[in-house]
């Protein structure tokens, strides 16, 4: 089948930069767009198309929507689209960054950069909280068909969506926590990364368990450590042949459905929360077709 961007469906890398860019007021788009679609392999940059963008370009992709804004007590989503999104992806640091300039140049007579995180794998693939991340992550064919849409009109079949959330980690607070609170947050054990049999309902992976939804709510989580010098957190990247699945799992760690909100919301907050629409990629560049380029 399909041609997904090769990005999405390998495991992380060892560095990245997560860029999103806003429309210039009254700009064209068109010449930027071409050009990134040339440069970009879907391997080293993953590129993501936010809802506004397709409404400036008059195209619609079915399913893209706006990120949902969830408020509750203890709870804030929020919700901060953007046009475009460049996920960078590669081994060495200074690379990604000459990688960063360059696209920036590229697509600054229509795109201003509203964000820019760099971000990295700890050890195995661990969040900051030291707990391993992306362990019950489809694998094979089921990742496949967890993140990538099969379609058969031209330009869509191996696109796939994208939610991409910033958070930062109170690390002193979950720090203090002892062990067992700890593990009763995320819902597994640190030491050996068991799930826990006896967890609260409140626990992580109670609250996100893929095959509990209906439907079963899949998806292929792509998450990435951030810090800075005075903050940490994830990035918090899941990628689904829709977006359903992700709304659904949101839902429910907002306490929505049961009034019981997610372990994470005690140490950990939300600052950005955006959907893109990752295009497949023909003949090694980005196929914008289904958006009339
Ligand atoms: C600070 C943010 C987050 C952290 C630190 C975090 C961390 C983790 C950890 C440690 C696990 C257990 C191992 C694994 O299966 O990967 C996990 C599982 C999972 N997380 Fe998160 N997560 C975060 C946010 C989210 C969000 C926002 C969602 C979706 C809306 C989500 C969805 C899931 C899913 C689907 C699983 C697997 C559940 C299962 O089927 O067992 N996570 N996460």
């Amino acid at each position: 089948m399909n041609a997904a961007q090769p990005g999405i469906l390998a495991p992380i890398p060892p560095h990245a930069r997560y860029l999103t860019f806003a429309l210039k007021s009254g700009a064209r788009p068109l010449a930027e767009l071409r050009s990134l679609a040339a440069a970009a392999d879907g391997e080293a940059c993953v590129v993501g198309i936010g809802a506004i963008l397709a409404f400036a370009l008059r195209k619609e992709i079915k399913g893209l929507r706006p990120f949902p804004h969830y408020q509750g007590e203890g709870v804030q989503v929020p919700s901060t689209p953007a046009a475009l999104w460049c996920w960078l992806r590669g081994e060495d640091r200074g690379e990604i960054l000459l990688r960063s300039r360059a696209i920036e140049k590229m697509l600054a007579p229509a795109f201003e950069v509203a964000g820019s995180i760099d971000a990295f794998k700890y050890g195995r693939g661990l969040d900051l909280t030291g707990y391993e991340d992306g362990t019950e992550n489809p694998k094979g064919k089921k990742a496949v068909a967890a993140a990538i849409a099969s379609d058969k009109r031209a330009g869509l079949d191996g696109s796939s969506f994208v939610a991409v959330q910033q958070w930062v980690h109170d690390l002193d607070r979950f720090e203090s926590l002892p062990q067992k609170q700890q593990d009763n947050a995320i819902g597994r054990r640190k030491k050996d990364n068991k799930e826990l049999a006896g967890a609260p309902a409140s626990a992580h992976v109670k609250r996100t368990a893929q095959e509990s939804f209906r439907p079963e709510a899949f998806l292929l989580r792509r998450s990435m450590p951030w810090a800075d010098a005075t903050q940490a957190g994830l990035v918090f990247v899941a990628f689904g042949r829709s977006l359903d699945a992700f709304d659904a799992q949101l839902k429910r760690m907002a306490g929505a459905e049961d009034g019981i909100a997610d372990a994470l919301f005690t140490f950990a907050r939300r600052v950005t929360g955006a959907y893109f629409w990752c295009p497949p990629v023909r003949k090694g560049r980005i196929d914008l077709r289904a958006i009339g380029l």
